[in-house]
């Protein structure tokens, strides 16, 4: 894989299913490669093309946990196992899974997803991802607090979408403490307003 490579799934992914999404992968990316530079030991490269293709998954329509595992088959298909990865654990902080939206998948999906889950601990670069993901919003970088309120209502949560926000912080916290200083502090630019 390749970011050029990366940028032509995201557009063909795109004709196929138009949306925010794209911008918002883009923005992740952006992220994540600027956070892992600033990690010792992290390729930012391979971040930036985990980001970018975390919701790859939307190529195959506009569907809520399922985008996961449409994502990771997806890239499995391409055999892209390597980026494949971070299509599912994007969603899953802490190694939990938390049905806090729509769970649109069969139980003999869920159970893969728990396994997988189980099978896969949160790396670094799984965590650069999820913080990633969540301060994505389609204008640019924005403070998790608020992306995560804006999507808990956008996405319809149901009332254990706490348990999914406490899982994010304590990603960022963690990502806080790598950097020795706040995540947020690497952007010049940070979007702190939701504009609705
Ligand atoms: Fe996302």
């Amino acid at each position: 894989m390749t970011k050029e490579k990366a940028l032509a799934l995201l557009d063909e992914a795109y004709e196929k299913n138009p949306g925010l999404w794209k911008e918002h992968s883009i923005t992740a990316g952006n992220i994540a490669y600027t956070i892992a530079s600033h990690i010792k030991g992290v390729d930012a490269e391979k971040c930036e093309m985990y980001a970018l293709l975390h919701d790859i998954g939307r190529i195959r329509g506009k569907h809520k946990i399922r985008h996961t595992l449409d994502g990771y088959r997806y890239l499995c298909e391409l055999s892209e196992e390597e980026c494949a990865r971070y299509c599912i654990t994007h969603v899953f902080p802490g190694n939990r899974i938390i049905e806090h939206t729509s769970f649109d998948i069969t139980s003999a999906d869920l159970d893969f997803l728990q396994s997988f889950v189980m099978q896969h601990p949160n790396t670094i670069e799984d965590k650069i991802v999820q913080l990633s993901d969540v301060m994505a919003s389609p204008y640019g970088p924005m403070v998790v607090e608020v992306r995560l309120i804006e999507s808990g209502i956008r996405n319809e949560s149901n009332i254990h979408v706490f348990e999914s926000w406490q899982e994010y912080l304590k990603v960022k916290d963690e990502i806080n403490r790598i950097l020795g200083k706040s995540v947020y502090k690497l952007f010049k630019n940070i979007v702190c307003e939701w504009t609705r």
